[in-house]
């Protein structure tokens, strides 16, 4: 085995390597400690997890709320987290004893698409990090955003600066670099549709139309990181979650979810829209703030925002 080659690829190896701040290189590095708890607590249903048991005493914790307590604390732990929201959280969290230098808010959705866990599904954590005390911005000014896909494997993707990199955890526990400097394919071959057809807009229902005739595939596990990741990473194409008769602003959200997903997808060359405006163009004053979003390959976004005009 050629230890030095692997040493190489480690997570924070590759974070000290890519020159971007250090605050910023810890928190990346510290949602990946924390993603293995969550990872075991799914993975096992055994929530006696390192240094937490007490906070949570005899009673069990749905997952998401478990996974929310795990990466809070890792947050706090690193010492440049000013403030943060959570999906699972109501308000904005203050760690008051933050010194002030260099500090980072942080927006995280903990265990997205939690239900599926049941069936056996794929799920994922997804985190947006803004420098500053404001974790309430418009996505653009985000530094840096991640995601951890909980599947068959366990998979992070981080995306700063320096491009959108992909690490597999290793039965040693250690995330592993598979790949360097994604792109995201210019078009590609299959579509995810949220939604009920029923609930549709005209403009929506002319888009999934073409998608059909022209050829694409239906890819849609219903886990937002799992069906981003699979356009991420292998064939392009366009996820959509719609504005419907009965959600005007549609299901996902803003700040955990969409900000983040549009950051790694635009980094890696692709585009996110609302249909009308770039995802990280659009204003950010809410928590629980949702948007439409058709986000992939830039070619499907183009066509889809064309039938908005
Ligand atoms: O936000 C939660 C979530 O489960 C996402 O992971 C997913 O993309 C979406 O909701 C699925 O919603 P629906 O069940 O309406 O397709
Ligand atoms: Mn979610």
């Amino acid at each position: 085995m050629n230890i030095k080659k692997h040493v190489k690829r480690g997570l924070w190896n590759h974070l000290m390597k890519s020159g971007i701040e250090m605050g910023l290189a810890s928190i990346i590095y510290e949602v990946g400690v924390a993603s293995k708890y969550v990872n075991h607590a799914m993975r096992t249903g055994d929530l006696g997890l390192a240094g937490t048991s007490n906070l949570y005493g005899e009673d069990q914790l749905a997952l998401d709320v478990v996974a929310d307590e795990i990466i809070k604390d890792r947050l706090d732990h690193t010492g440049r987290v000013s403030r943060i929201i959570s999906e699972e959280q109501s308000e904005i969290v203050i760690f008051e004893r933050q010194s002030r230098v260099g500090g980072y808010s942080v927006c995280y959705d903990p265990l997205d698409g939690s239900s599926l866990v049941d069936v056996n599904l794929s799920v994922g954590t997804i985190v947006a990090i803004y420098a500053g005390d404001d974790p309430l911005q418009s996505g653009r000014h985000q530094v840096g955003a991640m995601y951890v896909l909980y599947g068959p494997r366990t998979t992070l993707v981080y995306g700063a600066s320096n491009g959108v990199h992909e690490f597999t955890l290793n039965n040693l526990g250690e995330y592993v670099l598979t790949q360097e400097y994604i792109q995201v394919k210019e078009r590609g071959k299959i579509f995810s549709p949220g939604g009920i057809r029923r609930d549709y807009l005209p403009e929506h229902e002319e888009i999934v139309k073409k998608l059909e005739n022209d050829g694409y595939k239906l890819r849609y596990s219903g886990g937002f990181v799992p069906d981003i990741n699979q356009i991420l990473l292998k064939g392009g194409g366009l996820f959509m979650y719609p504005a419907t008769t009965k959600a005007e602003h549609g299901k996902l959200r803003l700040p955990f979810e969409l900000n983040p997903m549009a950051y790694l997808i635009e980094l890696a060359g692709g585009a996110a829209s609302d249909g009308r405006r770039p995802i990280l163009e659009l204003d950010c004053y809410d928590l629980d703030q949702r948007s439409p979003v058709y986000i992939g390959s830039r070619e499907e976004v183009e066509m889809a925002t064309q039938y908005f005009k």
